[in-house]
């Protein structure tokens, strides 16, 4: 019986592994000078910890399920609220701000498409204890340099749910409504937010004001928000001090009062990373981020945080690996046969030639027992770049024939000397 894959999950073959962990290797160096150290949270948690905030509709999302204890748990559907679950408990006493960062797998319920799976991975950072505008725009300044180096092609826009939240406050919209009309908001469902302020009484001038707002980009978003956003100047306060310091970054963004979010928890600044080279379709969301306030709620004293999230299978659906790094440079050392078995010395010493070409390059030894010509097919079809041939000629001299697959050159040399010399061609 043929068994197929769960729907939305995928399987990553030798070369997009090793792509990803070229990839996954960067974004952590990067993270590792920035001051960030990794972490690592349970695949599985209590499902409260999802819920608390967004309520049960958020299980519709999620892998959720009874063990055999009867407790309610979920796959992580992401890792903001595990690595607050964690400060709460584990690293309250550590000097503030903590700088985390993180990459794991995450699952979602919801319908697989282009760039969408039900299990995916997110490279993330937080930093806990501050959602001051300097550590806004550290973390903005961290995930858009991470994309830089990473030479994507991508857009970075900056809003502010503060601003839109102000002016939903002014008709007294509550908390829950708001969560709705945010979420609306960010999957970009106009006409439904319109019809739903209608619906609880809002003015029509109001509206008006809060589409503008929505709409516009820029400079003219600025403009628009200092006209409309009165009884939370907070937020707009806090906005134009993270906008002076993303400018000494160097940072290149688009301000977007429209940027809602999706998930319940942002409080203040909110921004969204797009791949802007049209690689991945609908779903061009790299990353999210902002601040939130999550750990009162946990059960910890309320500390202000911010951070982000790669959705790291679409960066590496945008990133391309550099020429270089698309082979490598492999060996295979090839015993040579003579009737159907190995004489007992060329095997031994065809073992030690291996284990110290294994210090220096990904290298290969037979396994099957297979003829000289049986083995060098097998290294063409390997594309090895190499092969180090092992006969009783070559043990009786204390050397090996080095033969360049490329070029077919070969020649008898010491295995230090075919050391130097398979490293002065690989490169
Ligand atoms: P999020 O926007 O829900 O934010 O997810 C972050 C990123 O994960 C998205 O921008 C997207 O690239 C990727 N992503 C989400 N769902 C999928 C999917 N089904 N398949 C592939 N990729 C997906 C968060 O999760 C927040 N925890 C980010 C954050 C960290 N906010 C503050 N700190």
């Amino acid at each position: 019986m043929r068994i197929e894959r769960a729907r939305g999950t995928r399987d990553f073959l030798p070369a997009e592994m090793r792509k990803r962990r070229i990839m996954e290797a960067r974004m952590q160096d990067i993270a590792e000078r920035w001051g960030y150290e990794e972490i690592r949270t349970p695949t599985f948690e209590r499902s409260e910890l999802f819920t608390l905030k967004s309520g049960e509709e958020i299980l519709k999302e999620m892998y959720e399920f009874k063990d055999k204890g009867g407790r309610h748990l979920a796959l992580r559907p992401e890792l903001t609220a595990p690595v607050i679950r964690m400060y709460v408990n584990e690293l309250k006493m550590v000097p503030r701000p903590t700088k985390v960062y993180y990459f794991g797998n995450c699952f979602r319920y919801e319908e697989p498409q282009k760039a969408r799976y039900r299990e995916f991975w997110q490279f993330g950072a937080e930093i806990i204890g501050s959602d001051r505008p300097e550590a806004q725009a550290e973390i903005i300044a961290l995930a858009y340099f991470i994309v830089k180096s990473l030479g994507v092609k991508a857009e970075l826009h900056v809003g502010h749910v503060g601003l839109i939240r102000a002016i939903l406050r002014d008709v007294k919209v509550e908390e829950a409504e708001m969560n709705k009309v945010m979420r609306l908001i960010d999957k970009g469902e106009r006409e439904e937010v319109i019809a739903f302020m209608s619906e609880i009484g809002a003015k029509k001038e109001l509206i008006a004001n809060l589409m503008r707002l929505i709409d516009s980009r820029g400079k003219e978003a600025l403009e628009e928000a200092r006209r409309i956003v009165t009884s939370d100047s907070d937020a707009l306060k806090e906005l134009e001090k993270l906008l002076e310091i993303l400018d000494y970054y160097d940072v290149v963004f688009t301000l977007n009062a429209g940027i809602a979010r999706g998930l319940d928890y942002y409080t203040g600044m909110v921004f969204e990373i797009y791949e802007a080279g049209g690689k991945l379709g609908a779903q061009n969301q790299v990353c999210g981020g902002g601040s939130y306030r999550l750990a009162a709620l946990f059960g910890g004293i309320d500390v202000p945080s911010t951070g982000f999230a790669f959705g790291f299978d679409r960066l590496a659906e945008s990133f391309a690996l550099e020429e270089r790094y698309l082979k490598r440079k492999e060996v295979v050392v090839v015993p040579i046969r003579e009737g159907n078995d190995y004489d007992r010395d060329v095997i031994k010493e065809a073992i030690k030639i291996t284990s110290k070409l294994r210090e220096f390059f990904p290298t290969h030894l037979d396994v099957m027992s297979r003829s000289l010509s049986a083995q060098l097919s097998y290294a063409g079809s390997i594309r090895a770049s190499f092969a180090v041939l092992v006969g009783k000629k070559e043990v009786k001299e204390g050397k090996v024939t080095l033969r360049d697959l490329d070029t077919g050159e070969q020649a008898k040399m010491s295995v230090e000397e075919c050391v130097k010399k398979i490293k002065a061609l690989a490169v």
